[in-house]
């Protein structure tokens, strides 16, 4: 592909070579981990004054799963690739990018994306952490789409991992019963058709606060020492949660209709909904919202899994097609909402 010469581009310079584009990109494969833990709503009673029904009706969690204090989102996330890799049928040294969506490995940087390349036996991808919370797998499935379209990558792996149970207070009423632990995954590469749809994404920064991590609030979760010698809390999810409620209810809701618009479809048209696993209320007020049919199946991996954040887009859909519940090469929306506020939605084809 060639371009015109900007004005100030000199007569004798060469004109960049750059890919062919562009060309279809599909999800070829899907894996999901969850580790062996499971932790009931009564033991959750045991931390906080609450009760298994309480939790039931007002968030639709029965059970989530939590990883052994030695098992790293690096663990997990090498988990959940293989079983996408072998899905999509390639090696891993096929793997030209790898994007991790995480808000949970403990250190800014360096990032957890090259550590997996290395677990996996890639041969040196470009590997890059994404921070976009419970958006973020959405997020990276847009660019991987990107990516292989524009023929900056042939396959990219896009893991959502999370281990929430390392940045949550046990003894906050507001959050302890939510968030679980695990992994999803997605190779995305070429395709002979269109297999990911236009993202409809975006923030709202107004809401930067209402999820956000803050020193412990009972403080019982120990001491992290800094470098200078003092002590600072161990940092913890808070939410305001029904804030967060209304504003995935009222707000953001629309964007499941501009992301079926976009693709050129109908509700009707879906062969399943797989939006983040936040609170089956919130997906039931979505359902409502887009009047999608009851014969189209809804992902709601959050009874047994809880919120897993950037792993609850692909957990749920490994979910859905182990168990049959949606068809292989089927149209499913997902749509990715959380801290930020961010959110990020899109039809896919289901490999
Ligand atoms: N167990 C029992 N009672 C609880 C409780 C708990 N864990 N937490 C709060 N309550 C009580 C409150 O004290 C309050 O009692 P009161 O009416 O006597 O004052 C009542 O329940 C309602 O509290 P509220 O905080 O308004 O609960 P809620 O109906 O908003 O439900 C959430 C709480 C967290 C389930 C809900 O706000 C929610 O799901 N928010 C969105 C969460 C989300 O999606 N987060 C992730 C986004 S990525």
């Amino acid at each position: 592909m060639t371009t015109q010469s900007s004005p100030e581009t000199r007569a004798d310079q060469p004109v960049l070579t750059v890919p062919e584009g562009p060309r279809h990109a599909r999800i070829h494969g899907v894996g999901g981990y969850r580790p062996e833990r499971v932790v009931t709503n009564e033991e959750v009673c045991t931390w906080i004054d609450s009760s298994d029904e309480w939790i039931t009706q007002r968030s639709g969690i029965k059970e989530r799963r939590f990883a052994r204090e030695d098992e790293t989102v690096i663990d997990m996330a090498e988990a959940a690739a293989r079983d996408a890799i072998a899905m999509a049928g390639i090696t891993p040294d096929q793997i030209s990018v790898i994007l991790m969506a995480t808000v949970t490995h403990p250190y800014q940087t360096p990032a957890a994306a090259p550590l997996l390349a290395i677990r996996l036996g890639t041969n040196g991808p470009a590997a890059f952490d994404i921070s976009a919370a419970c958006a973020g797998y959405c997020y990276g499935i847009s660019l991987a789409n990107d990516m292989v379209r524009a023929g900056s990558a042939e396959y990219v792996l896009v893991v959502g991992v999370e281990k929430l149970s390392d940045f949550t207070d046990k003894h906050d009423r507001g959050t302890a019963f939510i968030f679980g632990d695990g992994a999803g995954a997605a190779v995305v590469g070429p395709s002979d058709f269109p297999g990911i749809g236009p993202t409809i994404w975006g923030s709202d920064g107004d809401n930067w606060d209402k999820i956000m991590q803050k020193e412990s609030w009972t403080g019982l979760r120990g001491d992290m020492t800094d470098p200078a010698g003092g002590a600072v809390e161990w940092p913890n999810f808070a939410m305001q949660g029904q804030s967060v409620f209304r504003w995935a209810v009222y707000s953001i809701a629309p964007i499941v209709d501009k992301a079926l618009a976009a693709a050129g479809l109908t509700a009707a048209q879906l062969d399943a909904f797989i939006p983040h696993q936040a609170n089956m209320r919130i997906t039931d007020a979505m359902i409502k919202h887009i009047g999608l049919p009851e014969n189209v199946p809804v992902a709601r991996d959050i009874a047994e899994t809880g919120n897993t954040s950037a792993a609850s887009v692909p957990l749920a859909t490994a979910r859905m097609l182990n168990e049959g519940e949606a068809p292989h090469g089927g149209l499913a929306l997902q749509f990715g909402f959380g801290a930020g506020l961010v959110y990020a939605a899109q039809v896919v084809v289901l490999p």
